[in-house]
């Protein structure tokens, strides 16, 4: 028996990097282990790009290499400058990248195949679902980033026949994979490729930008599969594996994020929900007309300083106001008069799965005082004061207490049973569902108005001014 040294080489190390994007994963479920978690991600991908590198399919390196250093080039640019609050397009981005990888890898193994003249049917049905699943996470994609981004508008862009259409693009395309499949007609994978880049752009369009969150993280698991796709194609287990890796973990995470906002799929695709973020509503001015008490920062100063326990609730406002470090200065601040502060998270505050804690983490808040909705919900009956900060659905009671509510349903952290409860906003406008909150309303409730930087900056000179 012949030993092809190489090959075994490249499955080892394949296998070595399949358990670090599994170590990855199971790191990046908490803060406290998400660096870590990074780190086997990398580590995993170098061996993965050595490993196939040293290959005998790859005959050329300068072309990879030259890829390869621009390609580096433009991402540690990329990842130096973006912001926090740029992260979800950014995200859409690279998805794009691998939609597009895969239309153009399956393209290329067509070619490549027809030439040698080994097309067979099980081929043709792999090359159909790369081109497919690659060309929509492409297109649907871009139209994310660009929703994101600002170039087009954010609210769902809706036409009459919109699903009648998308139904019919799906059929054809499904038609002419089967033609191609039994045929290996060129001009059926062009056309089948055509129709899928159309159909990624009419999904995505309808709906509405604060949904994107839920898209991407959708567009991820498409992403995925286009690379599994891609892998039985190449006939590379490693990328079969990430593949179903990541496709799995992003309908996972699709689903977790539904399930926090109590929707269902079909209605985030479907429901144009949610066009901008602020919708509406009415300023400061009015809020006394509106039956809500406003207070100073001097009020929550006096509140909290003698306090023995502060949780704050962070959302999507901390975020715009990038409040984080002058939170950690207050946190500070408050210890050293002996009050407990703790941060409570909603698995859905902000805009993107683990906004709120990758802004903490950076600003260093120690991750023992940073807890989940779960862990935290039985504390706020023995809280003196809630500090929600620029976050507003994830505390409406409405979700627990008003049936005909859009957001009834979804949990909620139950600030509102503090003794206290500070509300910092800018205005009377509602948060992302568009709905009014209940909480302002309640009797032990005060609405702090300015930006949350701010307020919070305002509350530390005055605990330093305050001094001990
Ligand atoms: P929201 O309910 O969207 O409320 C954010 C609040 O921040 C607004 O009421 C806004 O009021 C305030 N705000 C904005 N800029 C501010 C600033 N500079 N200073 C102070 N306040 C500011 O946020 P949330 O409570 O974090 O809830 C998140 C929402 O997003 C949920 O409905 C969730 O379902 C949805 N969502 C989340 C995700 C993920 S994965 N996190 C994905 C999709 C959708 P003013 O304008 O009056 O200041």
């Amino acid at each position: 028996m012949e030993l092809t040294l190489t090959p075994n080489y490249q499955a080892l190390a394949y296998l070595v990097s399949a358990f670090l994007f599994i170590f990855a994963l199971k790191g990046l479920t908490h803060p406290a282990t998400a660096r870590r978690g990074n780190l086997f991600g990398m580590l995993g991908m170098v061996i993965a790009i050595a490993a196939t590198l040293d290959g005998e399919e790859v005959q050329d390196y300068w072309l990879i290499g030259i890829a390869m250093t621009i390609g580096a080039v433009i991402g540690i640019r990329v990842a130096r400058q973006i912001q926090m609050t740029a992260m979800p397009q950014l995200v859409a981005a690279l998805h794009s990248f691998v939609g597009m990888a895969a239309v153009l890898v399956a393209l290329g193994t067509f070619l490549n195949h027809r030439a040698a003249d080994e097309l067979d049917g099980l081929l043709m049905g792999e090359l159909s679902a790369g081109v497919v699943i690659g060309a929509i996470t492409f297109t649907g994609s871009v139209i994310a980033f660009a929703k994101l981004q600002g170039i087009m508008s954010g609210a769902p862009i809706k036409f009459i026949g919109q699903h009648a259409l998308n139904a019919a693009i799906a059929v054809l395309t499904i038609l002419l994979a089967f033609k191609f499949g039994t045929t290996g007609a060129i001009w059926a994978l062009l056309l089948m490729t055509l129709l899928a880049f159309v159909l990624g752009g009419t999904l995505i369009i309808p709906i509405g930008g604060a949904d994107m969150p839920v898209v991407i993280s959708m567009l991820n698991s498409y992403s995925g599969w286009a690379a599994a796709a891609t892998g039985f194609t190449l006939q590379n287990n490693l990328l079969i594996i990430v593949g179903a890796l990541v496709g799995f973990s992003g309908a996972i995470l699709s689903f977790i994020m539904c399930r926090a906002m109590n929707r269902s799929i079909i209605n985030v695709v479907f429901g144009g929900f949610g066009t901008s973020g602020d919708s509406g509503g009415s300023a400061g001015a009015t809020a006394a007309q509106q039956g809500v008490k406003s207070a100073s920062v001097e009020d929550a100063v006096y509140w909290m300083e003698d306090a023995g326990k502060v949780i704050i609730v962070p959302g999507y406002g901390m975020a715009v106001a990038q409040a984080q470090h002058a939170l950690k200065e207050m946190m500070e601040q408050l210890n050293a008069r002996g009050v407990e502060v703790k941060f409570a998270i909603h698995p859905v505050a902000g805009r993107m799965p683990g906004h709120m804690n990758v802004l903490l983490a950076e600003a260093d808040i120690p991750y023992d005082q940073v807890l989940e909705m779960d862990e935290v919900n039985s504390e706020f009956q023995s809280t003196d004061v809630a500090l929600v900060v620029g976050a507003n659905d994830v505390v409406n009671p409405a979700a627990k207490e008003d049936k005909s509510s859009p957001i009834y349903g979804m949990p909620i952290l139950e600030a509102g049973k503090a003794r206290q409860v500070y509300f910092l906003k800018r205005s009377m406008r509602p948060g992302y569902s568009g709905v009014d909150n209940l909480l302002f309303y309640q009797e032990n409730t005060s609405l702090i108005f300015g930006d949350a930087k701010d307020t919070i900056e305002g509350i530390v000179g005055a605990l330093k001014g305050t001094g001990h």
